[in-house]
């Protein structure tokens, strides 16, 4: 299954403008349908684009044909190379903790753990590494995550945050943080 764009996704987009233009390299974490990959395309030079759903790179293959973007199947940054360090991080993750009921070909998409933050953690360990001095990423999660949880893990890998945008959905407040490195 590949995550069709929804309201996370509208919301992450409308901010990736202001913080793509002009940026070398750009790279799109978890693209599903590449909607982020391709907005941030039209701003920046060059856009990597992963996914560890072999299905959603396919799918991006076959349907985006912008020339900047590469796209690679890939767990967070196991595919990414060491040389490779970048300007922008974009990453709309799964963030909702385990609901028993999902089903389970949607949960790669939605679900981000039992606690729900644990995709998070695990990005938030390595991203400092693939990340310019002076660069930024932007990620989305969940009041369902927990913003106490977010704050702490972003702290205790030296990195600082910013809430840029917060929407209320359903039962749920999505947000957005820009986080740099803690110079
Ligand atoms: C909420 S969807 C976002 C899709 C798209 N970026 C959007 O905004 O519509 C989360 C995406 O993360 C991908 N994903 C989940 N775990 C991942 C991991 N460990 N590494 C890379 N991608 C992952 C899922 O396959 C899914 O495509």
């Amino acid at each position: 299954m590949i995550y069709e764009p929804a309201e996370d996704s509208f919301f992450l987009k409308k901010h990736i403008k202001d913080y793509a233009k002009d940026k070398r390299l750009v790279l799109d974490i978890g693209t599903g349908s590449g909607i982020l990959a391709v907005e941030a395309s039209g701003y920046a030079d060059k856009v990597i684009a992963v996914d560890i759903n072999p299905d959603a790179i396919q799918y991006c293959c076959d349907n985006v044909k912008n020339s900047n973007i590469e796209f690679r199947q890939s767990d967070l940054f196991s595919a990414i190379k060491g040389n490779e360090i970048f300007d922008m991080i974009i990453f709309n993750p799964p963030y909702l903790p385990l609901d028993e009921e999902e089903p389970e070909d949607s949960r790669l998409a939605t679900t981000g753990g039992k606690k729900g933050y644990e995709v998070i953690e695990r990005f938030l360990s390595e991203a400092g590494n693939h990340l310019s001095e002076e660069g930024i990423i932007l990620l989305l999660f969940s009041s369902l995550t927990g913003v106490n949880n977010i704050n702490r893990l972003i702290l205790n890998n030296n990195l600082i945050y910013k809430e840029i945008d917060r929407q209320h959905i359903f039962f749920e407040d999505i947000i957005i943080y820009s986080i740099r490195k803690n110079q």
